[in-house]
Formats: C-alpha cells, structure tokens, sequence
C-alpha cells in the first residue's frame, strides 16, 4: 500500500482487500507490542464498512489463535436500538464476526440499550473500567467516516465536540438520527491504536474535506482526531483517496 504522513497521522492507500488486511495486521501488531498487559481490548464500529470486513474476516480466518482466545470486544459507539436490530452496531459485530468465530459471552461487551442513554454511558464505563485500565479505553478503536464527515457518533454540530465535560463515554439526542451513545473526543485521546478505515468513491469528497480542508471540528468532526495523530492510521482505498490525492 502507499503511505503518506498527514496532520492527522499516517494514510494508507490501496485496494480494498490490502485495507482489510491491514486493519488485521494492525491490530494484532497492537496487540502483540503489549503482551504484558493484563487484557487487550477492540473497539469495532458501524455502518456498512466493518460489515463487509467482518465477512472477509470470518471467510479468510483472518484473526490468530491469541487474538481469538484473549480479545475482549467493544462497539466505539452505538444505535440507541435492541441488539437484535439490524442497526445495532454490536448486534452486527456479533451476527457477522463474534459468533461465527465463536468468541465467548465473558469477551463480549455491548453497551446496555435497555436503561436510560444517559445512564448507558455512564454504565459502560463503570463496567467496563477492569477491562480498559486507568486513564484508557480501548486499546484498538476502529471508525468509519460519514459522508457529512463524523466519525462515532460525532455528528456535525454536536455539542461533545466542544466539550465532553472529560468523560469518554456520552449519550447524545442526535435528533434526525435519534438517541447515539458513543466514545467521546477524551475517550479517543485515551484509546490506543485508532484505525479509521474509509472506502468507496462516496467517501472521496468526505476525506478531502477532513485531511486537506481547513480545520473546523465543529463542521468536520473527524477533524478532532488530529490530537490523536501519532496513533492514529487512515486505511483507505483508491476510489475513497482520489480528491485527496489530487490535492
Ligand atoms: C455508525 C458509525 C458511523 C460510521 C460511519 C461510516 O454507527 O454508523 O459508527 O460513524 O462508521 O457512518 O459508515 P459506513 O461504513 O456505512 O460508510
């Protein structure tokens, strides 16, 4: 794959399937760089991007034998919807990755959609604290990018991008799109290795915006993960990068 250095951390550009690849190969590099860490932790995502992965993931037995023994699984953010919609971001994690790989209840993590959103957030960090360690969330947090250019649930406008109060977990009415619960601009600083992975030509004007446009998180959300760049890798394929590389 290409890679080129940006202000928001490292571009990898190339075809799809390599970007798949190396979203494995990253985080298992992550994982493997910590082996004195008591319980490694990733953060899947949503949207129709990490659905296509999950399949090749589980087609290509893409995972190693330690990942798959000691991973314990997240969603970074989530539709305020039963596990057993098909817009519940961990409900698909589970349907098309965890369960065909046979990952056990004690390494799965939904956040909980049946108490109050406020109280969701504010659970999910509670129960998951031993998971994660001090001052840390996830370890590997992977993202997409919307075309309006949020990443989570970071929507344009969202009053989280100006100030999260220092919490990495939140609950938001995002009005059209209903109630979100979702990792926050501290709770990204607090992760590990993030990976955003973008694709399609639909996602090109998107990616020129966040990488070469001028930097307004409150308009471009995903702008916010400039103060994560130093761990923060974009693995895109070459319809998703055109603008940008015209740039
Ligand atoms: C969600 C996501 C969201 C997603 C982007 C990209 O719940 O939808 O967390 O941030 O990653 O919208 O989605 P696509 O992969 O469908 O383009």
């Amino acid at each position: 794959m290409k890679e080129l250095s940006s202000s928001y951390g490292r571009v990898f550009i190339g075809p799809k399937e390599q970007c798949f690849r190396t979203a494995v190969f990253l985080a298992e590099g992550s994982r493997a760089q910590s082996p004195g860490k008591k319980h490694f932790t990733w953060a899947l995502t949503g949207g129709s991007t990490p659905k296509e992965w999950y399949q090749w993931c589980v087609a290509k037995d893409a995972f190693s034998p330690v990942t798959l023994a000691t991973t314990h699984w997240f969603v970074s953010d989530e539709r305020y919807v039963r596990p057993d919609s098909h817009e519940s971001n961990f409900g698909n994690a589970d349907r098309l990755l965890l369960k065909p790989l046979g990952i056990p209840a004690d390494r799965k993590h939904p956040w909980s959609t049946n108490i109050a959103p406020g109280l969701a957030a504010v659970e999910f960090q509670r129960v998951n604290a031993p998971w994660f360690g001090r001052d840390r969330t996830f370890d590997v947090c992977f993202l997409g990018l919307g075309d309006d250019c949020h990443t989570a649930s970071l929507f344009p406008g969202s009053p989280l991008l100006r100030d999260d109060g220092g919490h990495y977990f939140a609950a938001i009415d995002t009005g059209e799109k209903g109630w979100r619960l979702t990792i926050t601009p501290s709770g990204l600083k607090a992760a590990g290795l993030i990976v955003v992975m973008v694709l399609g030509a639909g996602k090109a004007e998107a990616l020129h915006r966040v990488l070469a446009g001028d930097f307004d998180p409150m308009s471009i959300p995903a702008q916010i993960l400039k103060a994560c760049r130093d761990k923060l890798v974009w693995l895109v394929d070459e319809d998703a990068a055109a603008k940008f590389l015209e740039t």
